[in-house]
């Protein structure tokens, strides 16, 4: 029997009831399963529900227009503890996409998505010089969500269906669904980038992860040196060998075929272009200008406030550029937008103080010298302002230390309509593999970055245009449909 009926998504007993489902329009019978941590909405005491925060959500949620989906994912903040208290709120209905909830206690939280996921994998993927903090009970709970999670979809998916796993927090969910379900297609997608064998060796649980993802019949990455060293560590296994781009995994029951592939993320550049064409962003980018002054140039940076985006060197290099000889004279407004993130977590309230004080020195020296301050906006502002700076600005400031894509740099290069322009663009992006027109620099280094700027800054109109009608083709051509269209065919294909 390949479809068991009895599977609970319960296993601890807590949140008696059924998952919270808000079918939209789909039925499961013809459905793709997304299982990814958040749901593409998220809940918050506060403000209710409102989009979820992140590239995966931005990147997916449009990808799914034309698919008929059912999202498998989390609400983003703990569900009440007494089942015998009133049901939470259903999430709104999302077009086109059916929703599956599943709920997670403040303790299941705290140990999975503050622990496990980032505490531990987050900065071993990313290494960037924040040591890891590993906790086997933790990662019991690690283990029952993702069981939560792989039993929720065994449950509900039709035989055969295609389900597509996401991301470092679901490491091991192929390899649980496929021991109840290996009649389905799954797939997994690492959004981060996947670190290098030396590194994850030092993981205490490489081999459950190794053996999570191995029950996949496909594995993506963003670039195709994660996938390199993906395959690297996988052969270590005594029961793994390569054949090209496929590990071929010995078990009881014969061979089975795992296929690897690169699949770079995009935007959905359609619609930014067009949010940015609106005559609503037009105006709010007239204001930005307007309310600063009509600078000569905005130069900006738009990141979660995380310590793999570089924003503390980046705030020093565009003080030591605004401060030299050459640039002092110009009259050159910065804007960093920092989205609060993770703020629970002690190593982002670091970051902030770090970040807030490295702001206020380098303001410090401007004022000095009678130059514009940065602006600094620590806030969760909505995709139509964020649309609006990109309009309003010349150069958008991409420098993560390690990022596994970064969407932002490409939505930037969406928005320019006008094809002007500049992007400095960090090397240790997975973007710097396709925008190669951008000005790349080396992101912890203060002397490059200012080296990348000033030669956006100084570059002719011409090479301007130049670079930038080539970074366009690039995002068009390879946006949020074209990457979703591309894993789940190779998925179709994958056995
Ligand atoms: O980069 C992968 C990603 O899942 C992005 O969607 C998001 O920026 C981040 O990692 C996760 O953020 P959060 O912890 O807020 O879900």
């Amino acid at each position: 029997m390949l479809i068991p009926n009895s599977t609970s998504m319960v296993d601890d007993g807590y949140f008696d009831s059924s998952p919270l489902r808000n079918d939209g329009p789909s039925t499961h019978a013809t459905s793709t399963f997304i299982v990814a941590n958040r749901l593409p909405v998220e809940w918050q005491a506060v403000s209710g529900w409102r989009p979820s925060p992140g590239g995966l959500v931005s990147a997916l949620e449009p990808a799914l227009k034309n698919l008929n989906a059912v999202w498998v994912g989390w609400r983003g903040s703990p569900a009440p503890e007494d089942s015998r208290g009133p049901r939470p709120t259903r999430p709104p209905r999302t077009d086109n996409i059916a929703i599956i909830e599943i709920p997670m206690t403040k303790r299941e939280v705290v140990d999975f998505y503050d622990g496990v996921c980032n505490t531990a994998f987050w900065p071993l993927y990313h290494e960037v010089g924040i040591a890891p903090v590993f906790c086997d009970e933790e990662f019991e709970v690690y283990r029952r969500i993702n069981q939560r999670f792989a039993d929720c979809v065994a449950r509900s998916a039709p035989a055969g269906a295609p389900v597509w796993v996401h991301d470092y927090q679901l490491q091991l969910v192929p390899a649980l669904l496929r021991e109840t379900r290996p009649d389905l297609r799954i797939g997994f997608f690492l959004h981060v980038p996947f670190p290098s064998p030396e590194e994850f060796e030092t993981l205490p649980w490489n081999e459950n992860v190794l053996d999570g993802l191995l029950g996949a019949d496909l594995i993506g990455f963003q670039t195709a040196s994660s996938a390199e060293r993906f395959m690297a560590v996988a052969c270590l296994h005594a029961s793994v060998r390569r054949e090209g781009n496929s590990l071929l995994v010995s078990e009881p029951t014969g061979t089975r075929r795992v296929t690897v592939g690169v699949f770079p993320i995009g935007p959905d550049s359609e619609r930014f272009s067009s949010l940015a064409a609106s005559p609503a962003a037009q105006e709010s980018a007239a204001r930005i200008r307007a309310d600063f002054d009509a600078p000569e140039l905005i130069l900006l940076g738009v990141d979660r406030l995380d310590y793999t985006k570089g924003i503390d060197v980046r705030i020093r290099a565009v003080a030591d550029l605004l401060k030299s000889d050459e640039f002092k004279g110009r009259d050159i407004q910065f804007i960093q937008v920092a989205m609060p993130s993770r703020s629970d977590l002690t190593a982002y309230q670091h970051l902030r103080a770090t970040v807030e004080e490295t702001l206020l020195s380098a303001n410090a020296e401007l004022a000095a010298l009678g130059l514009r301050p940065i602006h600094y906006v620590y806030e969760a502002v909505p995709t139509e302002e964020v649309v609006a700076l990109y309009v309003a600005a010349d150069i958008m400031l991409v420098t993560s230390l390690a990022d596994g894509m970064n969407l932002v740099s490409k939505e930037f290069v969406a928005c320019r309509q006008a094809g002007d322009g500049g992007l400095v663009l960090s090397r240790t992006t997975g973007a710097a593999a396709q925008l190669h027109d951008a000005w790349l620099v080396e992101p912890g280094d203060v002397a490059d970055l200012t080296r990348g700027m000033g030669e956006a800054i100084r570059a002719e109109v011409d090479e301007t245009r130049g670079r930038m009608e080539r970074l366009r083709q690039a995002v068009f051509t390879a946006d949020a449909r074209h990457w979703a269209e591309a894993f789940l065919a190779r998925l179709n294909k994958a056995r």
